[in-house]
């Protein structure tokens, strides 16, 4: 990743059920992107062939958002089989703590970077008490934390939403990567939303985010191309 570029800071998620879906869109956004996020959806219907059809088809960085969330020796065992598809990012879960955040030692210096998930961004504010996080914890104070305790276990970086982003980069520093979703351009339309912390492209860079990922507006844009370019654009 070269942070210069602003199509190496754009991941595009490839939330599809199945190959035709994901070939068209890997063909159609080779060149524009940096980095295809292959996500549960995919993965399970296709498989680890799902990886080896990009890896054939384009030069761009693969992502697997699997969100591991397991007992310590399991999320090992993943890492170590996803080393061996070549991937260069995949996630894994916060919430339970350095037990799991340390699983990224496992494959350090191997090329694959271990990213943990803090708050989803899909997850509101509102919503944390009943989630049974201490009514004086906000989203922030919660990623923050998370946060600290995936660079001291060695991760090489966090999902956060935009609005974490900011306070990410002053405690954990430039070298900690902050991949940010809930990406929604002011022009962009994503019927029946389910994400809640969201940001502009532009916002989301300003705070901080070395990447952002961004699926329905691109996906369901009428030239999905052209709304690839005018995010990188906002980018730059
Ligand atoms: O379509 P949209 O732009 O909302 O897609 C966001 C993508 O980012 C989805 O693939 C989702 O799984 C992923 N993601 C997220 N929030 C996180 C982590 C990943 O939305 N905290």
């Amino acid at each position: 990743m070269n942070l210069m570029n602003p199509q190496d800071r754009l991941i595009f998620a490839l939330d599809v059920p199945g190959k035709k879906e994901a070939e068209h869109y890997a063909k159609m956004l080779e060149g524009v992107v940096g980095c295809f996020k292959i996500g549960l959806e995919l993965f399970i219907s296709e498989g680890p062939d799902i990886v080896k059809m990009i890896q054939d088809r384009s030069a761009a960085n693969i992502f697997l958002d699997l969100k591991l969330h397991d007992i310590p020796a399991t999320v090992r065992g993943a890492l170590r089989s996803a080393e061996k598809l070549g991937v260069q990012y995949i996630t894994i879960h916060s919430t339970e703590g350095e037990a799991i955040l340390e699983t990224a030692q496992e494959v350090k210096g191997s090329g694959l970077e271990v990213l943990a998930v803090t708050v989803l961004t899909s997850t509101s504010a509102s919503s944390l008490a009943s989630l049974g996080i201490r009514e004086d914890i906000d989203a922030a104070a919660l990623v923050l934390d998370r946060a600290t305790r995936a660079q001291n276990s060695g991760c090489a970086g966090v999902v956060c939403s935009g609005e974490e982003a900011k306070l990410v980069k002053l405690k954990c520093g430039e070298e900690f990567k902050i991949i940010v979703p809930g990406i929604r351009p002011q022009w962009a339309r994503v019927s029946g939303d389910d994400q809640n912390r969201i940001a502009t492209p532009f916002q989301a860079i300003e705070d901080g985010a070395d990447m952002i990922v961004v699926g329905r507006p691109i996906r369901d844009a009428g030239d999905p191309r052209e709304a690839a370019q005018k995010i990188i654009e906002e980018i730059s």
